[in-house]
């Protein structure tokens, strides 16, 4: 299956998208965690980006759709994409590289959420600098204070999870992301799930989805 991941920054893109990834045997592609991990290797591109995410701007769309179809070309099955497409300049460019390449989208997940709580939910978002793994001090604590459960490395805020950074990308978000939700509506089959439960009851209805999208392409 091919697949987008849609929703503001702490709608639990990332969060869903493991349990994704694992069930249907997907392939995940984070631009975020993509241009996280090239700033932390200190490469070309990740001194190019890092600015820009610092910021809570967004990374200008030709660097990022070329990342992207690089990527993808390199991926044989199904994908799942988280934070990307964010503008509708690399929506149209998606839609085109797929065109060419003859493949077509399954579903458009939209995690819908109110601002305030995706506020309080970034604040509180913290990650194992080692292994990535993410946690929050409010939802999902880890059993010592800042340190990772699984693999003992130190616990590290974003550096766009301060609250100012985090209203940035909110208002980038509904200025340049929010249009795509029309867009995609019309585009591919479409579907809206309220982000706001806990991660267990918003992974059953998205499992929901993907499971009636998998049934109708076996029958
Ligand atoms: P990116 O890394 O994509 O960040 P984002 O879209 O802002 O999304 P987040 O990672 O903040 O949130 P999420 O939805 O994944 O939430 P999570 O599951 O972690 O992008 C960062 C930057 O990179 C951008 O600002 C931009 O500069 C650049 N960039 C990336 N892609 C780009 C593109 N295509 N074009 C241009 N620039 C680009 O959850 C958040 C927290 O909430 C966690 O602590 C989690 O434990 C908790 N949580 C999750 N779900 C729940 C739940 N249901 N209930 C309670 N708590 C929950």
């Amino acid at each position: 299956m091919k697949i987008i991941l849609l929703g503001c920054p702490g709608a639990g893109k990332g969060t869903q998208a493991e349990g994704l990834v694992k069930k249907y045997g997907l392939t995940h592609l984070s631009t975020g965690d993509l241009f996280r991990a090239e700033i932390a290797k200190g490469s070309p591109l990740g001194q190019k980006v890092q600015d820009y995410m610092k910021r809570g701007t967004l990374v200008p769309d030709e660097v990022v759709v070329e990342v992207v179809a690089a990527k993808l070309d390199d991926i044989s099955g199904g994908w799942l994409l988280d934070g990307f497409p964010r503008t509708l300049p690399q929506a149209q460019a998606l839609d085109g590289y797929l065109k060419s390449n003859q493949v077509k989208i399954d579903a458009v997940l939209y995690l819908a959420m109110e601002e305030d709580t995706v506020v309080s939910r970034l604040s509180g978002r913290r990650s194992c600098a080692k292994c990535k793994a993410v946690y929050n001090v409010a939802t999902k604590p880890p059993k010592t204070e800042g340190k990772c459960d699984g693999c003992g490395g130190d616990l590290m805020q974003r550096e766009d999870d301060k609250e100012a950074t985090i209203r940035k990308r909110m208002m980038v978000f509904n200025d340049l992301t929010q249009p795509l939700v029309t867009f995609y509506k019309t585009e591919c089959p479409f579907h809206e799930v309220d982000g706001s439960g806990s991660p267990g009851e918003v992974g059953e209805k998205l499992f929901a989805i993907l499971d009636k999208v998998q049934e109708t392409q076996k029958a």
